[in-house]
């Protein structure tokens, strides 16, 4: 499915020189329903400003994805040899044809070069235009649409065409179809409530999980520290240390902020050497993101973020990413204002620092349908990039089991997007992305999988090779016709993995909280990839890069596998934990010592 070899670029490398591409007649390039909730307020104001993204096709992204793969596969000769930046960014480049093509298109509407930021891979385009303008470049009317429920408004158009000689040469633009956005981009928290100034002792005695001998503190049932965090996932005792090379991130949006006064108060709670060293983040703003440190500002999501994956790999060098998001469009202001969309600026900025963190876990996503699928497949592509470069990235899975989980009443939930109104399993993105590992979610001890976990199958993104014999297996066992119809069996399957995901005690204005939501097994997990990280580097080994293809051969032995519970959802029962991989916890939760094993 991924566009554009080489080969099919020649024929129209010729049209595009015959043609001047003003003259050339348009053509649809992308047209969407109009979706659920979303109404028509008015025109757009001809002067408001849009910060519009032109994607050029990526060329060579098929042998970025071979190389990618080879280097992610543990008994490949290849494993581990990343590649550099600049190696990433040859692969991704533009045909220069579709360059050319699309810079005179540029200058016909009199666009010039000093108006065009370009990626360092030249397969991003970025302009600032006017409403007017870009109606007349894309043939298109924009409108101010208005979200019903939550009275956001955004400025968007259903449909946008190109003169016909440009289509092979553009693979999107945005904004102008995709009305998912910040208000839709949701943390995936599912709970959060005041929890008592001290954990509660327990004078009940150690927990023991009578089939592996694991032995967790009492608390661990009703309140997660890293201290439970470390036991349940065989972890005691292992030092990492802040002097091999290695690093960990977290990204935030949404006006999510980390405090770090709320961190000093969580180390003081659970990891006093922490404390003790006063260690803290490195704070990256993208696009404007800020950083206010009033305790007001504190962010749940942020902090349960930041907490949780910094606390486990200190004193592994952290980094917080504050990626800002646009203002809210005010139709009355008359003040034009700048649009753009989720997860562009921060793979902008992260694909051209020169040393991103070897770990990165993101616990915000979206319903995959209100993401155009162009959209997704460009993110996710930006995805693959990274972790050709050795970086490993986790997403959380969602907090509605099978289904969206949209708490806005008056959205229904599960029904498609596509102006049929079907119901259908509703998958996450990014989690859906196969370059990314999905986390969903456990809870208790022994383990079971959490009723919210997010789990199912993408439309979009076909079933990888990796995960082929271990959704294939999940599959054949369902009994036969099991929801038909209702998920995409040829698709992507989530979660890859699971970790623990509910009572997760933060520190938020001072005070503490338990969380619950995937938006915690998210960043455990990523904590424990950048302990696997040190062990590897320790010995002189690279990083583990996009794990998934390791997770599914050679390492399938390191993880527990979770075989109660089930996910409701869209009014089902949603699929059970099963033997094996399943729809809710994936290949299961880390056994960190004999992952630590496997890889090193
Ligand atoms: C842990 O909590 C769950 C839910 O409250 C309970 O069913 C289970 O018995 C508890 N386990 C232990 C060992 O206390
Ligand atoms: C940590 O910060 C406190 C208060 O600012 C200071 O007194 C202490 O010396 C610092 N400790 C270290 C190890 O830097
Ligand atoms: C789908 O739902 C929308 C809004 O609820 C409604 O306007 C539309 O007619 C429905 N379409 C079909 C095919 O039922
Ligand atoms: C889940 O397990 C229950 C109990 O064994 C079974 O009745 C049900 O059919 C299973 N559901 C699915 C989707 O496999």
């Amino acid at each position: 499915m991924w566009l554009n070899s080489v080969v099919s670029l020649l024929p129209l490398a010729i049209l595009a020189l015959a043609l001047p591409s003003k003259d050339c007649e348009h053509q649809v390039k992308e047209a969407v329903v109009p979706p659920r909730g979303w109404t028509i307020f008015g025109p757009a104001p001809p002067d408001h400003i849009i910060k519009l993204r032109i994607a050029l096709p990526q060329s060579n992204f098929r042998a970025l994805e071979e190389q990618l793969y080879a280097i992610s596969d543990p008994y490949h000769e290849r494993y581990g040899a990343h590649l550099t930046k600049e190696e990433v960014e040859e692969l991704v480049a533009p045909h220069p044809e579709s360059v050319d093509s699309v810079t005179d298109w540029l200058s016909s509407h009199g666009i010039g070069e000093g108006d065009i930021s370009r990626s360092p891979a030249g397969d991003w385009l970025t302009i600032k235009v006017p409403v007017s303008v870009v109606e007349t470049m894309l043939d298109t009317k924009y409108h101010i649409w208005k979200h019903t429920a939550s009275g956001e408004y955004i400025v968007r158009t259903t449909s946008y065409s190109l003169p016909k000689n440009l289509l092979e040469h553009v693979d999107l633009i945005q904004p102008t179809t995709m009305f998912g956005t910040f208000r839709k981009l949701k943390s995936t928290i599912h709970s959060v409530t005041a929890a008592d100034s001290q954990i509660q002792s327990q004078h009940s005695p150690p927990i023991v999980d009578l089939a592996t001998g694991v032995t967790v503190d009492a608390s661990c049932n009703t309140t997660i520290t890293i201290t439970c965090l470390k036991e349940i996932y065989n972890a005691v005792n292992y030092t990492p240390s802040a002097h091999v090379g290695n690093s960990v991130g977290i990204t935030g949006y949404l006006g999510e902020f980390a405090n770090r006064a709320d961190l000093q108060t969580f180390y003081a709670d659970q990891v006093p050497a922490a404390a003790a060293a006063n260690s803290t983040f490195n704070f990256i703003s993208v696009a404007g993101g800020l950083d206010p440190q009033d305790p007001d500002d504190a962010g749940g999501e942020a902090n349960l973020d930041v907490q949780f994956a910094f606390g486990l790999s200190f004193p592994v060098p952290s980094t917080f990413y504050s990626t800002a998001g646009s203002p809210p469009f005010i139709p009355d202001s008359g003040t034009p204002t700048d649009t753009n969309e989720p997860y562009t600026d921060w793979l902008d900025f992260i694909l051209s620092h020169p040393n991103p963190p070897l770990a990165i876990s993101t616990s915000y996503g979206d319903d995959e349908q209100t993401v155009p699928e162009s959209f997704a497949r460009r993110a996710c592509a930006g995805f693959a990039q990274l972790g050709a470069r050795g970086v490993s990235l986790t997403a959380s899975s969602g907090d509605g089991g099978v289904g969206d989980g949209d708490p806005d009443p008056a959205t229904q939930e599960c029904l498609t997007n596509d102006g049929q109104n079907r119901t259908q399993f509703i998958p996450g993105f990014p989690a859906s992305c196969p370059f990314i590992t999905a986390v969903g979610g456990t809870v208790f001890f022994p383990e079971r999988a959490v009723s919210f976990s997010g789990g199912g199958f993408s439309n979009y993104f076909a079933r990888p090779a990796y995960q082929d014999e271990a959704v294939k297996g999940f599959l054949k066992a369902l009994p036969k016709g099991t929801y038909s119809g209702l998920f995409n069996p040829n698709g992507r399957g989530i979660p890859d993995v699971a970790a623990q995901s509910d009572f997760f005690r933060v520190f938020i204005g001072g005070k503490p909280f338990s969380i619950g939501g995937t938006s915690a097994s998210s960043p455990t997990f990523i904590g424990f990839v950048a302990l696997l990280n040190d062990g590897r580097l320790k010995k002189g080994l690279p990083s583990l890069g996009f794990l998934n293809p390791l997770l599914y051969s050679k390492a399938v032995s390191g993880f527990n596998d979770i075989t109660t519970g089930h996910n409701p959802g869209c009014g089902t029962e949603g699929f059970n934990a099963t033997k094996g991989w399943d729809a809710v916890t994936g290949l299961g939760t880390p056994d960190f010592g004999k992952l630590l094993k496997l890889v090193t």
